[in-house]
């Protein structure tokens, strides 16, 4: 089948390919060579209890490594089901096809980085890995089902990091499945998922459905969230913070939400914010020079101790309803609030309904900026 089966064997694994039919649980890691000049192909084998590797010539290291691949390369398995290790594949120069659609299982983390020949992942089956990390600039098509288990048990830090998805206009299937962030007691305390400016290029639409996280915080380019995937019934995240390239966040139906702290900050784009919460606890919004308008959800009523904070949006106008159509955009909490802290430009109806101490800035000719708290 294949010419030549440039792979050492570490441990135990001997790989060569009547071997390999045989073999159909190896014991011990899988090294590939450095200086990788084939395609690989293990038909044949379903369990590889170690780690399954390949870290190829990097850029500072090319001019010494000779035979450098011709490619196109591909790797693949259609028995593979299991990898009980971790899969790193670093560099792997002049792969443009990993194809293991039966591959359900990665005890520790799956690693591709550094690959940017790869244009096509075959991952149908996969659901269950320690960790996720691509980074990748040329990615076209990703075949994956979905993840739905992030094993807590290997001590890699349980995070799905996208650090370049290429041309994917599609992640739901790292995302949409309702998994507890806050059960894996190796997801790093604090830390959340972070999607940096270059992750999410060409997605335009992005489908969470984590059931809960610590923290959210999103670049994208032209992007809307979408909070909820198709399985999820209730979400609850302790921060979002929104950046450049977000247009806007949305809500799944049927679902409850809560989020503690919601934060926008500087340099995001969106325009029109509707806050699609059952329940929030915090929100913040900074020096949002694009924001115009702000609606909050009549469920506002019966949020409790709010606290509210804008400033430095410029063409922000606080209104009760929407101009154009009457509407009512704006809900004020029954309860009591923490702390209310707005400078705004604001429509003089504004704080009709508002518990009784805002009332009093009422009479305040508008628009103005205010800033005051509430004690
Ligand atoms: C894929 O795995 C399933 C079990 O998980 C097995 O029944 C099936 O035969 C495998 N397919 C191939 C092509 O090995
Ligand atoms: C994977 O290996 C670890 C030890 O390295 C072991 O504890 C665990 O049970 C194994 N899991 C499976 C599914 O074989
Ligand atoms: C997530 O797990 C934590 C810890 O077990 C639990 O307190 C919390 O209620 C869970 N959240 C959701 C939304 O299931
Ligand atoms: C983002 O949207 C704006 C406004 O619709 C458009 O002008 C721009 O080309 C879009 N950018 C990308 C990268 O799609
Ligand atoms: C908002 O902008 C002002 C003036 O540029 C700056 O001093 C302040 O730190 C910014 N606030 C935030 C939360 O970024
Ligand atoms: C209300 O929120 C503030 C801070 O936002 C907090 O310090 C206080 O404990 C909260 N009060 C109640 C009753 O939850
Ligand atoms: C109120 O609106 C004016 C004109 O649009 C703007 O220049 C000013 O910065 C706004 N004030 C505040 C506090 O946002
Ligand atoms: C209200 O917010 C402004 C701008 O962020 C800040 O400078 C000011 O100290 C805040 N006031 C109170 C009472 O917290």
């Amino acid at each position: 089948m294949l010419a030549r089966l440039p792979l050492f064997a570490a441990g135990l694994v001997s790989l060569a390919n009547p071997i390999r039919k045989a073999c159909k649980v190896t014991r011990g890691d899988v090294t590939l060579t450095k200086q990788l000049l084939d395609s690989i192909n293990l038909d044949g084998v379903e369990e590889i209890h170690g780690d399954l590797t390949h870290y190829g010539c990097d850029a500072t290291a090319i001019i010494r490594c000779k035979n450098f691949p011709k490619g196109p390369l591909e790797f693949s398995s259609s028995t593979l089901r299991k990898v009980n290790g971790s899969i790193d594949f670093m560099t792997y120069n002049n792969l443009e096809k990993l194809s293991l659609p039966n591959l359900s299982y990665v005890w520790n983390e799956f690693a591709v980085q550094d690959t940017a020949s790869l244009k096509e992942m075959d991952l149908t089956s996969l659901e269950s890995v320690s960790s996720f990390e691509l980074g990748t600039t040329n990615l076209e098509k990703l075949h994956m089902n979905g993840i739905k288990e992030l094993l807590p048990e290997s001590g890699y830090t349980g995070g799905i990091y996208l650090n370049n998805a290429g041309k994917l206009d599609n992640v739901d299937a790292f995302f949409k499945n309702p998994i507890n962030t806050s059960e894996i007691p190796t997801w790093t305390p604090g830390k959340g998922l972070l999607l940096n400016p270059p992750a999410l290029r060409n997605v335009r639409t992005l489908n969470l459905g984590l059931t809960a996280m610590d923290k959210l915080e999103v670049w994208g380019t032209n992007l809307t969230i979408v909070l909820g995937g198709p399985e999820t019934k209730s979400i609850s995240y302790k921060e979002v913070i929104l950046h450049g390239g977000v247009l806007g966040i949305h809500r799944a139906d049927n679902l409850e939400k809560h989020v503690g702290k919601f934060r926008l900050d500087t340099d995001h784009d969106i325009t029109d914010l509707s806050l699609p919460f059952d329940t929030v606890d915090s929100i913040a919004l900074f020096n949002s020079s694009k924001l115009r308008s702000l609606t909050l959800p009549s469920q506002a009523e019966n949020w409790k101790n709010l606290s509210l904070t804008i400033s430095g949006c410029g063409s922000l106008r606080l209104e009760s309803k929407n101009g154009a159509d009457g509407k009512k955009t704006w809900y004020w909490p029954k309860s009591s609030m923490a702390s209310v802290n707005i400078t705004s430009n604001v429509s003089t109806s504004f704080f009709s309904g508002a518990p009784a101490l805002v009332s009093f800035w009422t009479d305040i000719s508008v628009p103005v900026a205010l800033m005051y708290m509430l004690l």
